[in-house]
């Protein structure tokens, strides 16, 4: 089976195509393309405007597609182009996406349709206008080709790319022997959510946790602001936090000559929640204490403030998600726990994750995905949309839901 598969929730337009096969019970997953076109536009203005990302998916779709299919060696051009100007079912999908009407029409008209058997589409949650463009240009491809659409939720997609990775098949004992057991504790942290959910199997989930305001990625995000760091600022941070982490004589994980301290909000309490709007308050305030008084206790030049300041930003976020994580892991018994979203590929998280695990000698697996898979792409979402094939359907029951949770449907 090949799936085709497209991602627009937020910033970054993906494609991917996966191809799978079933040898001796266990499921293959063959990556034939997976490309993911980060728009660089957001970049000065420290943040991601809805109708901007909006303007660059149409710009992008086509040409990340005709890309991803020459990839993977699935282009094939018309002997005689088809002429769509009549279809109204086409004018309507694209009834308010004017500009993608006319790449995707070309598109259809000059190209064959490749042999793909299904179509994979984020329909949620993230920034509605994104996502129509992505859900729309997926029911066109439907429509025109004939084929179904497989609905996928962006964050099933962080945690199931992890399936991907170990080449495992969740419906063999392959899984026994290479790393996902269940129950799981899955922690996905990404620009717009951080959550803990509690994994029975696929497709059986329950939140037992989540932020009660910033996302953890938003905080990375907005911290990288303040100090005039640019976007994203996640890998920003992760970069002058590690200049200190060389610099700096350590101990026990904190640098002992740092003199910057940041709260690490909601820590102890008893539930499996998060916030992070107060630690980028708290970064807020000290860095204009800073500027107005220069001479303040902190540091002793502004560039070393600045990088202590993103130590301790990345640190507090690590400690919070590491303690809430481990807790959640242990109450649950949980045998697994997957890792997953953008601030996933932080590799500080992820070595304190396993450093945290085996010291306490604690009988879980940590896994997360290759870097380039925990950041938003449409592999995911071909990997989740194979999970879920049997929810096939139609290209005109298709929606977007901007709030989806995980294990619902809208
Ligand atoms: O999953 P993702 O690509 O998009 C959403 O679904 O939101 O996550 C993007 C977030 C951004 O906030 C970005 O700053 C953060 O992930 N991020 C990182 C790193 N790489 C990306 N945060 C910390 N360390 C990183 N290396
Ligand atoms: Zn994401």
């Amino acid at each position: 089976m090949r799936i085709l598969a497209i991602e627009t929730s937020c910033d970054d337009t993906g494609i991917a195509i996966l191809e799978t096969s079933n040898k001796r019970q266990a499921t293959r997953l063959k990556v034939l393309a997976n490309i993911v076109s980060s728009q660089q536009i957001h970049q000065n203005y420290g943040g991601v405007f809805p109708m901007m990302a909006y303007r660059e998916h149409q710009k992008n779709l086509v040409p990340v597609t005709i890309n991803a299919l020459k990839e993977a060696k699935l282009l094939i051009e018309r002997e005689n182009i088809a002429i769509l100007d009549n279809n109204d079912n086409l004018k309507k999908i694209f009834k308010k996406e004017q500009e993608l009407y006319k790449l995707a029409k070309k598109f259809l008209e000059t190209y064959e349709k490749p042999e793909v058997d299904a179509i994979a589409v984020t329909y949620g949650p993230g920034l509605e206008p994104c996502l129509w463009t992505g859900v729309n240009f997926a029911r066109s491809l439907s429509y025109i080709w004939k084929l179904p659409i497989v609905p996928v939720n962006h964050i099933e997609a962080h945690i199931l790319v992890n399936f991907l990775d170990k080449q495992l098949s969740p419906f063999s004992d392959g899984r026994q022997k290479k790393g996902i057991m269940f129950p799981a504790m899955s922690l996905v942290v990404s620009g717009g959510h951080t959550q803990l959910i509690l994994i029975k199997g696929i497709g059986k989930y329950k939140i037992i946790g989540e932020t009660r305001d910033d996302a953890a990625g938003e905080c990375f995000d907005k911290c990288a602001k303040i100090l005039g760091l640019g976007y994203p600022g996640g890998p920003i941070i992760s970069k002058m936090a590690a200049k200190v982490k060389k610099d700096t004589y350590f101990q026990n994980r904190r640098p002992s000559k740092l003199q910057v301290h940041m709260p690490r909000p909601m820590m102890h309490t008893k539930d499996y929640d998060f916030s992070f709007s107060g630690l980028k308050t708290a970064v807020l305030y000290k860095t204009r204490d800073r500027k107005e008084n220069p001479s303040s206790p902190g540091s002793s030049g502004s560039a070393h403030f600045v990088a202590e300041m993103c130590f301790e930003v990345q640190q507090s976020i690590i400690d919070v998600l590491l303690k809430k994580t481990l807790k959640a892991a242990k109450d649950f018994k949980a045998k697994t726990i997957i890792l997953g979203g953008g601030v996933s590929a932080n590799s500080e998280l992820r070595s304190q994750f396993k450093l945290k695990v085996e010291s306490e000698k604690l009988k879980v697996n940590v896994v997360f995905p290759e870097p380039k898979l925990s950041t938003d792409n449409a592999l995911m979402i071909a990997v989740t949309g194979y999970f879920n094939k049997a929810k096939k359907i139609a290209w005109n029951r298709l929606s977007v839901h901007a709030n989806l949770r995980i294990g619902k449907t809208k």
